[in-house]
């Protein structure tokens, strides 16, 4: 029995507009219902806390997708603080040593078979996993006048991509040690590394892009079209 932190509360600034990304309409739905689609369809996903903005006047009030339960909670300022309110909400019957995912609301494409492996890979390791993708560009450092100081070795490195599986307390605890020092997380794994834990990378399908840009959404609309054909 597995749930779903799925993290809803942001503005969407670098998309613009006042709608914020994971509501804007696709094909008749809002983004998010894609989102959740994906993950509630799979056997092995139970229920799904979506965190929503303090103030979300757009969240149509879904309360089950597929028969389980989509509960709601609000967020906070950062993504971070927002997976943590969803941590702390889920219900009372997700014990302390069970795993969770946590699953960006603005990533709508995620294929059965990449939670499949997560969860068949995660669940087997100490700590948890991630998804990821390789770095397929070159990569530059740049100097403070834009000029290219040097090309940094892209192996080994990888693009962290949600969802990530982790057991519940401990996540909590690492997302909040890094709340209590001030540190920026920008992924649950990076709260988990901070305490010296080394979380599995599960290579998946570079298609499982968030939508971050008007261009990201252009591609989804493609991926969809293709999906129905
Ligand atoms: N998110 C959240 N709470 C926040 C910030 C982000 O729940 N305080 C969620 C977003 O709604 C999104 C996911 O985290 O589903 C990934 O974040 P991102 O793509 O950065 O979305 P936004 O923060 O909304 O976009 P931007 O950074 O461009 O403002
Ligand atoms: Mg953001």
């Amino acid at each position: 029995m597995i749930w779903a932190v799925v993290p809803a509360a942001g503005r969407g600034a670098r998309f613009g507009g006042e709608l914020p990304k994971q509501y804007l309409d696709v094909g008749g739905r809002p983004l998010i219902a894609y989102t959740l689609d994906a993950l509630l369809s799979h056997p092995s996903v139970h229920g799904v806390m979506v965190v929503i903005a303090e103030n979300d006047r757009f969240w149509r009030g879904m309360d089950a997708v597929a028969g389980k339960p989509v509960l709601t909670c609000s967020g906070g300022a950062e993504r971070a603080d927002s997976v943590l309110a969803g941590l702390n909400a889920l219900p009372d019957d997700v014990r302390a040593d069970e795993f969770v995912l946590v699953h960006d609301a603005a990533r709508p494409n995620l294929a059965h078979a990449d939670l499949d492996r997560l969860l068949d890979l995660g669940c087997g390791d100490p700590v948890g996993a991630i998804l990821a993708a390789p770095v397929r560009d070159t990569l530059k450092r740049a100097g403070d006048d834009g000029g290219i100081d040097r090309t940094e070795p892209r192996e080994r490195l990888w693009r962290a991509y949600t969802p990530q599986l982790f057991r519940r307390m401990q996540l909590s605890r690492a997302l909040a040690a890094a709340q209590a020092a001030g540190v920026a997380i920008t992924d649950e794994s990076m709260a988990m590394e901070r305490q010296g834990l080394r979380p599995l990378l599960v290579e998946g399908r570079e298609d499982n892009f968030k939508i971050t840009t008007p261009a990201d959404l252009a591609r989804f609309e493609f991926v969809l079209s293709q999906r129905h054909r």
